[in-house]
């Protein structure tokens, strides 16, 4: 999930635009949510039950072996599943497989006879009676994949037959024990008609295919690496390949394969070129090399999620496979990077070693997403991806954790496992990952993943053997780390540091607490590690002396207990701390730090991040005094000056200009909301606050702003990236030039977007000018949609552009937007383009008169029927109700309890509704 527009839905549904022009356009490539919770339901009668793991009991029975034999058809499909049954004792008991309502029980048969004891209940069918030793079972099913509008299990997307079985939806195909602790291995035989489905996919090697009569044919496909049910996959349909291959360290030859609709096939090349960048990676940075000789990718327009690692048959939304210039932005290339290479290295987080359960979910989501961040890091710049990444935790992260579905990164309970594709489980499991490299070094932390292969290695394992690889490995004791899996809430760590120039020392006073949260009231100090630096009057890192021992230019405190304090020694002169460095702890930071301070590091920090973090520390204590302080807004001299500073930084030769536009960016109406006091949050102030701050730059600094754009104006599309970088920056100056109402800007921003030849500065421009009321805005909208209503990836960043629009009552013309061509509400790239974005629009979604909030539970009223999964992520805006004002909490209310009166509503909805009324 990762949740672009969507991503991963990483972000906020209320984030959940994909068509930022801006830096921060990249995020939510995986479609990972942002809201979920592990708090109990209520306990109304017919209510879905949690599950609980502290229930966990090992299976009684493995699979040794699985064969598959898929007949696909048009009205209906035949699953016949033949498995190898091992009991694990010799009184193993009954034998519970999972299986949902929509599958309809053909036979099951034992060891060749008829089998009748068994007992049919909603979840599954439960075998009794069952030989003591080892036999074979025998379950004929059938399904219907045409019905399929969840998009779990196997479904049609368009003409093509695909599945997606994590997490729980291969128990839509067939019973099985659907958990991810019981590893097989499978054989698949696809039997289809071959003028319409002339590829015919599963996981692992080809070893036979032929002509099955009557117009049909087969494939019969070996996985040879035991795995769990949610890796399997198969596709059958008319679909054109793209080959390239991949010598691995070894010398072993990879053939790689990317699936898509002929059409776009020329759309291809960069997915390709991130999957071999991956795979070498790997070696180079983890000596994990790829395990089979074949690697397939396949692109599908309709899938709930980013994309899916199962084994060596990769199934991605297409909107993280097909790129051209033309087509795609610079942030869709970046996603198409990262999770590329995400669902390459699940090959062996996630698949090689697998989880237990689905609470280990982080074991393999944290521990990848991790591994996918520096791989982007090391592909492009290291400073900007690492506030890229941290920025998305402030946004969509932070507010989970402060929010009704706060869970920890190793919940506690579900009720349906598709709500804890989280945020916190991915990106907060991912700082979590990165805490034991802080604290271990690269080298210490290599040698932990080393362990743990070694160790588990075909196993399905937890967060704790995880942890232990890593503590082993290192001879380190960590214990002080562990309430990271446990406990849920952001931690809130104070430093402040003073300097005594007798004794020429340095101290650090810390202390932190972890809020409470759902279900955890009290909370226990956990292992912050804190990268300090001190920067003298010269602007120059100190050489560090803490009790005799030198820490270099960088310290990594050991923070565990609410409160300690560390002493520098030898410090000659007056310097100013940088403190969490690289953000090295998933925390919320108060420092002592003033405004001349936090200047200064603006200009001297040799730590990139905390550069950055520097300004906006600035900018938000600015916009929060302007939010709270009731008087008519001002702007001080200090901060247009520290801008104008930072933008002036682009002249020199070796600028980075990806950072000065991200340093340029004023915090979020998202991020600044949290800090605002629960039940006060006015959205129109927020935004009005930070419209002002906008406005104010760009007025003052519009002539520095103009001169930016010129000089970074390239005359040709180039992907290179120093070019994008520029691109980046000018983009990023056209946004602020738009708080500007100047006839020539929208007239300058149009013709930007008539001549732009690639799509991320069309989509720049676009949105520069929609938030205008101008004729300009309608015109580009007009020629766009001319341009491209052929390509519905296209045509979702036109749905969002305009659901985004900060333009008053615009909720009219999303509703007219659903009737156009360009939706549908089955397919969720569309719902969260469309829906999401007007999510994200605080003047628009958060409308004084409910209208938004009253559109929305419209919506996911009607799309709870089709497709539960989409429907709980769309109602995820409604969670933080409590934060508002009076009206719009009442409003954001009813609407939650309008919701869960529907008759029949999913268990993914119930679970985030009753939650958030809890
Ligand atoms: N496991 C996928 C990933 O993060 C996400 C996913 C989960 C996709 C569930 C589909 C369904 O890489
Ligand atoms: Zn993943």
């Amino acid at each position: 999930m990762r949740a672009t527009g969507l991503r991963a839905m990483h972000r906020a549904v209320a984030s959940m635009t994909l068509h930022s022009g801006t830096p921060s356009g990249a995020r939510g490539q995986r479609c990972v949510r942002s809201a979920a919770s592990a708090a109990a339901a209520p306990a109304t009668e017919n209510a879905p039950k949690p599950i609980y793991l502290k229930d966990y009991a090992k299976p009684q029975y493995a699979f040794a072996k699985v064969d598959l034999d898929f007949a696909l058809g048009e009205a209906s499909t035949a699953v016949k599943s033949t498995i190898r049954v091992e009991p694990q004792s010799a009184n193993a008991g009954d034998l519970f497989l999972h299986g949902d309502e929509s599958v309809e029980l053909v036979q099951i048969m034992v060891d060749g006879g008829a089998f009748t004891s068994y007992k049919r209940s909603p979840k599954g069918i439960t075998l009794s009676g069952l030989p003591q030793s080892a036999f074979e079972l025998v379950i004929e099913t059938r399904i219907k994949p045409q019905e399929n509008t969840a998009l779990e299990g196997l479904y049609k997307s368009g003409k093509n037959f695909c599945t997606q079985c994590e997490a729980e939806g291969f128990r839509r195909i067939t019973f099985y024990q659907d958990r991810p602790d019981v590893m097989s291995i499978f054989t698949t035989k696809i039997t289809a008609d071959k003028a319409k489905y002339p590829v015919l996919l599963s996981n692992g090697n080809l070893i036979d295919s032929g002509d099955a009569g009557d117009g049909k044919h087969f494939t019969v496909w070996e996985d040879p690496w035991a795995k769990p049910a949610y890796l399997f996959a198969l596709v059958a349909g008319e679909l054109g390949m793209i080959e390239d291959k991949f010598t691995t360290m070894t010398g072993k030859n990879v053939t790689l394969r990317i699936f898509v609709e002929e059409h776009n096939l020329d759309k291809c090349e960069h997915a390709m070129t991130s999957l071999i960048k991956s795979m070498k990676w790997d070696e180079d940075v983890f000596g994990l090399e790829y395990d089979l000789e074949l690697f397939n990718i396949v692109a599908v327009d309709d899938f709930n999620m980013g994309a899916m690692e199962n084994k060596s048959l990769n199934i991605f939304n297409s909107r993280l496979v097909l790129a051209t210039p033309e087509s795609a932005t610079d942030a869709d290339y970046a996603a198409i990077e990262g999770v590329v290479a995400h669902e390459y290295f699940h090959n062996y987080t996630g698949n090689r070693v697998t989880c237990r359960d689905w609470f280990q979910l982080s074991l393999k989501e944290g521990l990848t997403v991790y591994r996918d961040q520096e791989f982007s890091a090391d592909m492009n710049s290291r400073g900007v991806k690492r506030i890229g990444d941290v920025a998305r935790l402030r946004m969509s992260q932070f507010p989970q954790d402060n929010g009704p579905m706060a869970h920890p990164i190793r919940p506690e309970s579900y009720i349906k496992m598709d709500n804890f594709y989280t945020v916190t489980i991915y990106e907060k499991g991912a700082e979590v990952v990165r805490m034991y490299e802080t604290l271990l070094g690269k080298d210490g932390f290599r040698k932990g993943m080393d362990l743990y292969f070694e160790r588990h290695d075909g196993q399905a394992v937890t967060t704790e053997d995880f942890f232990n690889a890593m503590c082993d490995a290192n001879g380190a004791d960590l214990s002080s780390f562990k309430p990271w899996y446990s406990q849920a809430g952001t931690p809130n760590v104070t430093v402040d540091g003073s300097y005594d120039a007798a004794a020429k020392t340095f101290t650090l006073k810390c202390s932190q607490n972890v809020p409470k949260t759902p279900g955890q009231d009290t909370k226990i100090p956990v292992m912050c590690p804190i990268a300090v630096g001190l920067v003298g009057p010269d602007g120059k890192d100190m050489e560090l002396t803490m009790d005799g021992a030198s820490h270099g230019t960088t310290a990594v405190l050991r923070f565990d207990q609410a409160e300690a304090t560390y002493t520098f020694t030898g410090v000659a002169a007056k310097p100013v701390p940088s403190i969490l460095r690289n953000f090295s702890a998933p925390v919320k930071l108060t420092t002592n730090l003033t405004e001349d301070d936090l200047v200064f590091l603006m200009a001297n920090d040799s730590d990139a991040f905390n550069r950055w973090e520097a300004g906006q520390t600035l900018l938000r204590g600015l916009c929060l005094n302007l939010i709270k302080s009731g008087e008519p807004f001002t702007m001080p001299a200090s901060i247009t000056d520290a801008m104008r500073k930072i933008l002036s930084g682009a002249k020199a030769p070796d600028a980075d200009k990806a950072f000065i536009a991200r340093a340029m960016m004023v915090p979020g109406e998202g991020e600044l909301s949290e800090f605002l006091e629960q039940g006060t949050v006015d959205p129109a102030a927020v935004y009005a606050a930070r419209k002002f701050v906008m406005t104010t730059l760009a007025t003052e600094l519009r002539a520095d702003l103009e001169a930016t754009v010129a000089a970074n104006s390239a005359a040709k599309y180039s992907n290179e990236p120093a070019d994008r970088a520029a691109r980046t920056l000018k983009n990023a100056c056209i946004g602020y030039l738009s708080y500007l109402d100047a006839p020539e800007i929208a007239a300058m921003t149009y013709e930007r977007f008539a001549a732009a030849d690639n799509m991320t500065d069309k989509i720049s421009c676009l949105s520069a000018l929609s938030g205008k009321d101008c004729p300009e805005r309608v015109t580009a909208l007009d020629e766009f949609y001319a341009a491209w209503k052929h390509d519905p990836l296209v045509m979702n960043k036109w749905l969002g552009i305009q659901s985004g629009s900060s333009l008053p009552n615009n909720i009219a013309n999303v509703k007219a937007l659903m009737k156009s061509s360009a939706f549908d509400i089955k397919n969720p790239n569309k719902v969260y383009s469309l829906i999401g974005g007007l999510c994200g629009s605080s003047v628009n979604f958060h409308a004084a008169d409910g209208s938004g909030y009253e559109f929305l539970a419209d919506v996911v009223i009607q799309l709870d029927d089709l497709n539960g999964q989409v429907a709980s992520r769309m109602v995820s805006a409604f969670t933080r109700w409590k934060k508002y004002e009076p009206t719009r909490s009442a409003a954001m209310k009813a609407q939650l309890e309008r919701i869960l009166a529907k008759p029949g509503l999913s268990e993914n909805v119930f679970e985030i509704v009753s939650k958030s009324l809890d």
